[in-house]
């Protein structure tokens, strides 16, 4: 499906088209629509009872990670097959192996489920590109790391000449949301060898395409946005209960007033700072600075958890002014490709070990990362006025932050001169007066 959005439609109905795009089936994010999770199977040895196949994960879309816990990979066999070996990731349970005499496979469950191995796994259980927690950065971020490979070897085929690949994939991205097609034949896998002067290429590889969906995740909200501005004092600030503000929520302990003492209860559940918003992150977009031919932002990314960090964290933000040139100083940054929009959208991240980790709050203060923005003006479309500064859409990590409506957006003050060509009501009254001055 192709959506095309108008800039003259409202923002009511562009929604109402976005949530009516979105069934279970196809709904994805239409600023990344080509992103997928890819899962190749690649065979390159024939055993008497099987095939050993290098499994690669690799992440194709533009912002979305997998981030901790790391991803789940899970399969059906179409026969009785069984994992002799596994390197660099392994089978959760081996399951009923008690027909094996003389060797005992890794796994014989019949839907096996895969984890990666940590970083520290022992150098005889690692393959190249494994190991890496199941963490896979968005791939317009750190392309290097966004894919994990591991090793089988298959076997249980007995003297079977036709192999099947493993039907009902799944993956847990970490949590749900992701949904795979089916595992089907694909072109085999080229690779160079003798310094790229030689082509050599795989038996026969399979491959399956996994694509999320935000409705099938069903996730609360993360991340909200809040708006100031130099030409006028009032912060417009995240929308109450961005993040939920259930009465179970707020019984419990997983929110922690600024100031009082340090969280130490050992557990993974999240605490957060006590705000109206109730988010774990917050972005806010300040109009800085209006020069002659440049106007300045500056972009904060606030983390209120108490026991999380946002590692190789990333911020994308939709807005007019990014089809001019712009430069971040201490974020890095990419355009990324629009289609349908007429609206630039613009990617952001750390730099490597300066700003690349979003740390966690502690009792003193939140943890955060700032960037300023230069941007070019455009003398045509570039205004002040009806909020046209602020972001249309801002994503972290691939979520979208939940913006406040456009009525509540810092307004430009009436009686300020000089920020806006004269009303019109004023040229209407010089023209009047002329042509009054005419008829006398
Ligand atoms: C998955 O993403 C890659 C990179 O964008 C793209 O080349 C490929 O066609 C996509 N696969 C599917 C089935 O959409
Ligand atoms: C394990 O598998 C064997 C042979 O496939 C079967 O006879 C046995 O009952 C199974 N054991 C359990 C506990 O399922
Ligand atoms: C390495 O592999 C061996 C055999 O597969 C296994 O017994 C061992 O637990 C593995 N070690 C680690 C650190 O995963
Ligand atoms: C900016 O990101 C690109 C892509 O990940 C990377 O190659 C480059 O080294 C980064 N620059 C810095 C200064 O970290
Ligand atoms: C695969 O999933 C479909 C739908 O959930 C189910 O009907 C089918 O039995 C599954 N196939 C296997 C081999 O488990
Ligand atoms: C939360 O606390 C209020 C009063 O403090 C109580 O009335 C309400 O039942 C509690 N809700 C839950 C879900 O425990
Ligand atoms: C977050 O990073 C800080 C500094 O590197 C570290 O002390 C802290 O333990 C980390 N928190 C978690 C939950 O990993
Ligand atoms: C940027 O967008 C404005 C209006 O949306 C348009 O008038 C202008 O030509 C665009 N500039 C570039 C360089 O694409």
């Amino acid at each position: 499906m192709c959506l095309a959005f108008h800039r003259s439609w409202p923002l009511a109905l562009m929604l109402v088209l976005l949530v009516a795009s979105c069934n279970l089936s196809d709904c994805y994010d239409p600023m990344d629509p080509n992103g997928n999770i890819t899962i190749t199977f690649d065979i390159h040895k024939w055993t008497n009872d099987g095939y050993v196949a290098r499994v690669t994960v690799q992440n194709y879309y533009q912002y979305r990670l997998v981030d901790k816990p790391g991803w789940t990979i899970g399969w059906t066999w179409a026969n009785a097959e069984v994992i002799w070996s596994m390197y660099g990731a392994f089978a959760t349970q081996q399951g009923n192996c008690s027909n094996h005499m003389f060797q005992v496979p890794h796994s014989c469950k019949k839907d096996p489920v895969i984890l990666d191995l940590t970083p520290e796994a022992a150098p005889e259980n690692r393959t190249e590109g494994c190991c890496q927690s199941g963490l896979l950065s968005a791939w317009s971020v750190v392309p290097s790391k966004s894919f994990s490979s591991f090793e089988i070897q298959v076997g249980g085929l007995g003297k079977m000449t036709t192999v099947h690949p493993p039907v009902n994939l799944t993956l847990l991205g970490p949590g749900p949301g992701y949904t795979c097609g089916p595992v089907s034949d694909a072109e085999p896998t080229v690779s160079s060898d003798i310094g790229g002067k030689r082509k050599v290429q795989v038996f026969r590889t399979w491959k399956s395409t996994c694509t999320y969906s935000a409705f099938l995740a069903n996730k609360s909200p993360v991340c909200c946005a809040s708006l100031s501005s130099f030409y006028n004092p009032t912060v417009t600030s995240c929308p109450m209960c961005s993040c939920g503000c259930s009465e179970a929520k707020q019984n419990t302990s997983s929110c922690i007033s600024p100031g009082n003492a340090h969280p130490n209860s050992r557990d993974d559940t999240d605490v957060l700072q006590c705000t109206d918003h109730n988010c774990p992150v917050r972005v806010h977009w300040h109009v800085k600075n209006n020069y002659a031919d440049h106007w300045r932002v500056k972009l904060t990314v606030s983390n209120y958890n108490y026991k999380r960090n946002y590692s190789n964290w990333n911020i994308l933000v939709q807005h007019p002014g990014f089809n001019q040139s712009s430069k971040a100083f201490s974020f890095n940054s990419t355009m990324l490709p629009t289609v349908g929009f007429e609206d630039e959208v613009a990617l952001f991240w750390g730099y490597d070990s300066y700003n690349n980790e979003l740390l966690q709050a502690n009792h003193d203060q939140l943890g955060s990362v700032t960037t300023e923005i230069l941007l070019e003006k455009d003398a045509d479309s570039f205004t002040l006025s009806n909020g046209w500064a602020f972001p249309r859409k801002i994503y972290f990590n691939g979520e979208n932050c939940q913006m406040p409506l456009p009525d509540t957006f810092p307004m430009l003050p009436n009686h300020d001169v000089g920020l806006h060509p004269p009303p019109l009501g004023f040229l209407l009254l010089l023209t009047l007066l002329s042509l009054k001055q005419l008829l006398d």
